[in-house]
């Protein structure tokens, strides 16, 4: 799809021009009004669409009406609804070209872009029959640098949806590796398994050793020019999760591809960084491998070794997240960062506890935690912050090693917490559970069913502004 710029879309030879109505006022257009909307029941209310012929009036062929509810309650969120909306309903129409005039009463091209290229996406590769697409969108009333920045983040979302839909056989952790050496404005180290033996990673690579598909440790790096803060992202990168020799039931095991939404995220932020530029530090890590069963699986009752040096007695090989991101969070405390945010499909209780509608988020510096929080809000991505007593570490207590993989089944998103804060060190510390938001079984708000790219939106944010 092109995204073009132009203050006279109403003089464009256009299959549709997409207006916008607030609930209780006229439309933006007279060539509208002259229509009795009215009559026909059409309220202007969020998702409400009316379309109207234009009988060569004006050189678009028709005119679409898109209801954005009232007025005083439009921003944002509500743009890039109202765009994702109009362009699904474009699609129907199997509309080609498009110009969007809408009167939103600030620059909305960013979130307009957004909520365009999320509609437009299709997880349609392997499909003979290819998704009913609009080529070409013209926005007016935003500005070029809005619009671009719009793009910027459509692209990084597309590519983190794109490699949490891929098959565990197509996304390995060799593949997120050159996807991470491809990107450009980022240098990369990838290490391999003898490396990561040596580094000491032995929670890690205990996950690792049950698949035929070897570790790769994924170390990006992004450099700003005047750097005013370091930050390591990590994201969690279990390119298929079977549960290893606890192993799943079918049903669970389904969707577990997407067991690396997490660096998914961590990868499509990156892509992101050399154009937007911020005047910061970033490293963007990945302990990838496949959790799986075979005759060299990591076992219940094996005693592993973290970076750190604590032991780890394996209560259940299922919980194998946290035992990745245990080695990968020693290593982004070693680098020096001011801050380290971890991303991950780690626990079915976050699932459970929040749904798909917010992630978890954890950590030990709550305005940190806020401000992520915040970063989120105007990019339609929500968060709610889960405690992390030091009660959820008991159930965690082993007579054999320094801690179990495992605790109590209730609280098992801050069991998780409270078990991943053993290996964080001196830095400020956010985790975020994605479980339920990263890979939806229907489609949900801006989203078709399958790989949402949740994070990236809000890290991007988070990045640019703080
Ligand atoms: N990858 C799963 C968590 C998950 C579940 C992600 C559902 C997305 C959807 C994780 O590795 C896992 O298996 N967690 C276990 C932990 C348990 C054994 C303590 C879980 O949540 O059941
Ligand atoms: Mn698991
Ligand atoms: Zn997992």
């Amino acid at each position: 799809m092109e995204i073009k710029v132009s203050n006279d879309v109403k003089n464009l030879p256009v299959d549709v021009l997409v207006i916008n109505m607030f609930e209780g006022e006229k439309t933006s257009q007279e060539l509208a009004n002259t229509y009795a909307i009215e009559r026909d029941k059409f309220e202007g209310k969020p998702g409400q669409t009316y379309l109207l012929q234009t009988y060569g009036k004006i050189p678009a062929q028709k005119i679409l009406v898109t209801g954005c509810g009232k007025r005083e309650e439009f921003g944002e969120n509500e743009v890039r609804s109202a765009v994702y909306k109009s362009v699904k309903k474009l699609q129907q129409m199997q509309a080609k070209t498009a110009a969007f005039d809408f009167d939103a009463g600030f620059d909305y091209g960013k979130s307009g872009v957004i909520g365009a290229m999320l509609a437009d996406y299709a997880f349609d590769k392997y499909k003979s029959e290819k998704a009913k697409r609009v080529d070409e969108i013209t926005f007016a009333n935003v500005s070029q640098e809005s619009v671009n920045s719009g793009v910027i983040f459509g692209n990084s979302i597309k590519l983190a949806r794109d490699l949490s839909n891929e098959p565990a056989a197509y996304a390995t952790p060799k593949k997120l590796a050159e996807v991470a050496q491809s990107l450009e404005g980022i240098t990369t180290e990838v290490f391999d398994k003898d490396e990561i033996e040596r580094m000491g990673m032995g929670a890690y690579l205990a996950v690792a050793q049950g698949s035929k598909q070897p570790p790769r440790f994924i170390h990006m790096k992004y450099s700003g020019k005047n750097v005013k803060k370091k930050v390591a992202l990590i994201g969690k990168g279990i390119c298929f999760d079977s549960g290893g020799l606890d192993i799943k039931p079918p049903a669970s095991m389904l969707t577990m591809r997407d067991d690396m939404s997490g660096a998914a995220c961590v990868l499509g932020v990156m892509s992101a960084l050399k154009e937007l530029k911020p005047d910061i530090e970033v490293h963007g890590l990945i302990a990838a491998c496949e959790n799986m069963p075979g005759g060299n699986s990591y076992k219940p009752g094996d005693i592993l070794k973290a970076k750190n040096g604590k032991t780890i007695e394996v209560d259940n090989t299922d919980a194998e997240g946290r035992l990745t991101l245990a080695d990968a969070l020693v290593y982004a405390c070693e680098l020096g960062v001011d801050e380290v945010i971890d991303i991950a499909t780690l626990t079915g209780a976050c699932m459970v506890a929040l749904g798909t509608a917010a992630a978890g988020i954890m950590g030990n510096d709550d305005e940190m935690i806020n401000r992520i929080i915040d970063a989120g809000k105007n990019m339609g991505e929500k968060y709610w912050q889960l405690p992390m007593y030091k009660e959820y570490f008991n159930s965690l207590k082993s007579e054999i090693a320094d801690m179990k993989n495992t605790g109590s089944r209730y609280g098992g998103a801050q069991t998780a917490g409270v078990f991943l804060r053993e290996f964080v060190k001196d830095v400020k510390w956010a985790h975020i559970d994605i479980a339920g938001t990263a890979f939806l079984d229907k489609p949900e708000k801006e989203s078709i069913k399958g790989a949402t790219g949740f994070g990236v939106r809000t890290l991007l944010s988070y990045l640019i502004t703080n």
